[in-house]
């Protein structure tokens, strides 16, 4: 179905009653302050996604749920799953789908961490700083469960095993960023190792040959940048907006277009805004969704219709030519600019 060719009135009633429709539960769309566009979708990513136009966003960044890490509170959340094979693959639908709505130049940043293999045959200890992990205590996990093929107390490899994962599937793999984030909590119950201080973000491209403003980069490899406290909505595992504004600034001209599947707190929707660009976000939780929405409106972001939010991120920045990250501006070394 041509989204854009479809009233609102219409696409709404044909997401109502598209086969994949369970997943989405609500969506709003506002006009901000700054003349871009912020568009929020209440439901499942794998669903929402396939809502949105192909070849459309410059840039996606995203943090999943970590496999069995963290507790949400909802039915349907990810992270959740009996194996890691089966989270793997439930994350490559959502990612297949952030492929397909990617401008053929994008980029995708994705952060994620690792899990331990416990095999304890019991419920893992408590986290006294942070309820979504507090499960924990009574629930079993899979990951506390004897008989995996790996020795007891290993790490998984989860964020690797993701990265191969997302090759197999076409995307190139650019880059492994370390985020060092400097001021990490300890963990209480890791007596016997180091403290996990770093998190991968892996840089993903849909083609070779893609968009990129190395001008914005201000570290190479390793991204020292510290996690911001302000538990926004009470969300423990917010990407602190620097490395949010980091990844648009170098993926995306001004007033471009930004993605996050897996938005919670809204970071990266409120990121984008603050850095004029137009931006849809997913979430499925109710209180982060009601959360982002009341923050839109108390800033007195004006409502739009959600086919207006598709045309305006349907067309390219108006700075789209002259971006020095536009592919067809990179300079070779010793070389004038191309055509
Ligand atoms: C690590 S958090 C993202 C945090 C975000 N980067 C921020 O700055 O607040 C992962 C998010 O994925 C959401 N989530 C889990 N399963 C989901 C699903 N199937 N569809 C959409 N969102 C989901 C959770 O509600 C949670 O907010």
């Amino acid at each position: 179905m041509d989204l854009l060719s479809t009233s609102a009135e219409t696409l709404d009633a044909a997401i109502a009653t598209a086969p994949s429709s369970p997943g989405i539960i609500g969506r709003s769309s506002f006009v901000t302050n700054s003349h871009h566009v912020a568009g929020l979708i209440h439901g499942d990513s794998a669903t929402a996604l396939k809502t949105l136009p192909n070849d459309t966003f410059n840039v996606a960044i995203t943090s999943p749920p970590y496999f069995w890490v963290r507790d949400y509170g909802y039915d349907g959340q990810l992270g959740h799953e009996e194996s890691v094979e089966t989270y793997i693959n439930k994350l490559m639908e959502v990612f297949d789908e952030v492929k397909r709505t990617l401008h053929p130049e994008g980029m995708f940043f994705l952060n994620i961490g690792d899990t331990y293999y416990s095999g304890n045959g019991q419920p893992h200890g408590s986290d006294p700083k942070c309820s979504s992990r507090n499960f924990f205590r009574t629930k079993m996990r899979p990951v506390d469960a004897s008989g995996w093929d790996i020795p007891k107390k290993s790490m998984i490899g989860i964020p690797w095993k993701v990265a191969f994962a997302m090759q197999e599937r076409g995307w190139t793999l650019r880059s492994a960023i370390i985020w060092n984030r400097c001021n990490a909590f300890v963990e209480p119950t890791a007596r016997d190792r180091p403290h996990r201080q770093y998190e991968h973000v892996f840089m993903f491209t849909k083609s070779r040959f893609y968009s990129f403003d190395r001008s914005k980069l201000v570290e190479e490899d390793v991204w020292n940048i510290p996690i911001e406290r302000s538990r926004r909505a009470k969300h423990n595992a917010a990407f602190p907006s620097e490395l949010v504004r980091r990844c648009i600034e170098v993926g995306s001209p001004p007033g471009g277009h930004v993605l996050d599947p897996f938005v919670g707190s809204g970071t990266s929707i409120f990121t984008a805004i603050a850095n004029d660009r137009n931006v849809v976000g997913v979430d499925m939780s109710p209180d982060y969704v009601d959360y982002i929405q009341s923050a839109l409106e108390a800033d007195r972001h004006k409502d739009i219709s959600w086919e207006n939010l598709l045309q305006r991120v349907k067309t390219p920045s108006a700075a789209w030519e002259l971006w020095e990250g536009n592919k067809k501006n990179f300079r070779k070394p010793g070389k004038p600019k191309t055509e």
